[in-house]
């Protein structure tokens, strides 16, 4: 189970195969930013203001330290072994077949919870949409899980399946419409600074930890979120022109930018309008997510000034509290159009991983399944989207991104140890980006990981060893014995004609394929 699949091996598979490279750092880096923003800093702000106060300031400050170490390391594997399958490729180069498996499954909780909780965070920017420009009420059963004290959140199962459908049918997001979109929700989150920064007012920051350090790095753990999908850059490897040099550019470049963005939407929200949790009537704390929350919301939800925490459309409620709420309107309109594209490419990314775990034989050949007809693989969609749409329906947001983190923390964890390793037993393979002070910075990554997963709450932190020991269970039910590595089958060519389409097809005036080499 230590076997691995050689990196030179990968490599060989990959240059074998005919996939058009066709994007450049722009385009990746736009891409990145595409994955990156989402319902982390729509929504999730609300969660961080629970758990951290004015504090939260800091604990964005944290998460995007801890994803600027691992993106370091992730870019000089991304740079070396740019092919698809990402962080599971690369520890099955460096850590063998095992740790890539739980790497794998570990995707699966980034991956498919991950969309669950941009559904989630999408249903409640189009419901205070509908309400506050249209006077359309969606009933709050209908809208909320039971968690909240609804039923099923309908608009959540909706975009979830609509998303799903799309995938079915062979749509993939295009380079321009990816444009277009990340266009969307800069100018959005641009126009939230512009108005909400120069009205900050400096006593909304105290006291500025009322639940102290602790509240503020769980409150890092839980808006990790925010900045997890840059490694959707790696994923686009295989598509990169000069992917040596422009990975790494749209790597760092798309975290850097989201990083700036993110630290003055924080201030402006805070310092705007306020950032305080909400305590319950004997003045404890209420977690994030629980009915007692929800209830003391429901209390406060007729007076004037209702909390920021206890928003489910946190940026757009900030600006219609201080006096602008034709904004914060097109900022529910900019979420609702562009949350389903991140929605869209976790869904892909889940069926990319399923598909290249099932190439190599870890997974049964049903998930790399192909349509006869819309050339996607439909099951594994079809599949991966029920799944998403059940836990949107019931889950709360926050929960949903906390158990993801779970799983990336891991992913994120495991690259930064294969890069180090790799340093120590490929010490002269060719290297086009070094992790700056790896052996700094790598171990920085662990710590940070290491740090970020246990102040996530309990129930996400069980989820991930529970879902590990499943697919334990799985792999040495399956792919232990199926693996195409033990059996010899290294050769196996890396894209079969009737692989799913690329995250994002070539452009028009794409280079010929094999132009760069
Ligand atoms: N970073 C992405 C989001 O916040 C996953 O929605």
């Amino acid at each position: 189970m230590w076997r691995v699949k050689s990196l030179d091996a990968i490599l060989a598979t990959a240059e074998k195969k005919s996939l058009h490279r066709s994007l450049g750092p722009i385009q990746l880096t736009l891409l990145g930013i595409g994955g990156i923003i989402g319902t982390g800093i729509f929504v999730l702000t609300a969660e961080a203001a629970q758990k951290a106060g004015p504090g939260m300031l800091l604990s964005f400050v944290i998460a995007g330290f801890v994803c600027a170490v691992a993106a370091l390391c992730y870019s000089e594997l991304a740079a070396m072994a740019p092919v698809s399958g990402s962080a599971y490729t690369y520890s099955y180069a460096v850590l063998g077949e095992f740790v890539a498996w739980l790497v794998g499954w570990a995707l699966i909780l980034e991956y498919a919870v991950a969309a669950s909780a941009v559904a989630v965070g999408w249903s409640g920017y189009v419901v205070g949409l509908l309400d506050h420009s249209l006077g359309i009420v969606i009933p709050f059963e209908l809208a909320n899980g039971p968690h909240a004290g609804g039923i099923v959140n309908l608009p959540a199962i909706i975009i979830a399946a609509a998303v799903t459908g799309l995938l079915v049918i062979g749509t993939t997001e295009s380079a321009t419409v990816n444009a277009v979109l990340v266009a969307i929700k800069v100018a959005a989150l641009t126009a939230f600074i512009i108005l909400s920064v120069p009205v900050i007012d400096d006593t909304h920051f105290r006291p500025f930890a009322p639940l102290g350090g602790s509240g503020v790095i769980a409150a890092a753990a839980s808006i990790f979120f925010a900045y997890v999908g840059f490694d959707a850059v790696s994923t686009a490897a295989e598509e990169t022109r000069n992917p040596q040099r422009n990975v790494p550019i749209g790597l760092i470049g798309s975290l850097a930018i989201c990083t700036i963005f993110y630290m003055l939407v924080a201030a402006g929200a805070i310092g705007a309008y306020g950032a305080q949790p909400v305590m319950g009537v004997n003045g404890e704390h209420l977690a994030t997510g629980s009915t007692q929350l929800a209830a003391r919301c429901a209390a406060l939800s007729q007076a004037a000034d209702t909390p920021l925490v206890c928003s489910r459309e946190a940026l757009a409620h900030v600006m219609r509290q201080i006096g602008h709420p034709v904004v914060g309107n097109l900022l529910g309109l900019a979420a609702g159009l562009a949350l389903p594209s991140v929605i869209l490419m976790m869904i892909y990314g889940q069926t990319r991983i399923f598909f290249v775990m099932s190439r190599d034989g870890l997974l049964p050949d049903v998930f790399s399944k192909i349509h006869p007809r819309f050339k996607t693989p439909h099951i594994v969609t079809m599949v991966t989207g029920c799944v998403v749409a059940v836990a949107a329906a019931f889950f709360p947001v926050g929960q949903l991104a906390d158990i993801s983190n779970s799983g990336t923390l891991f992913a994120f964890l495991i690259v930064a140890l294969a890069v180090m390793m790799l340093r120590k037993t490929e010490p002269n393979r060719h290297r086009p980006f070094k992790t700056p002070l790896v052996f700094v910075v790598a171990p920085l990554a662990i710590a940070g990981c290491i740090t970020l997963f246990f102040f996530l709450p309990p129930a996400a932190k069980l989820v991930f060893p529970v879902w590990s020991a499943i697919g334990l269970v799985f792999y040495f039910l399956y792919g232990y014995r199926k693996s195409h590595v033990a059996r010899g089958l290294v050769e196996v060519p890396e894209l079969s004609p009737d692989a799913p389409p690329t995250a994002v097809p070539p452009m028009p005036d794409a280079p010929a394929p094999g132009d760069r080499r």
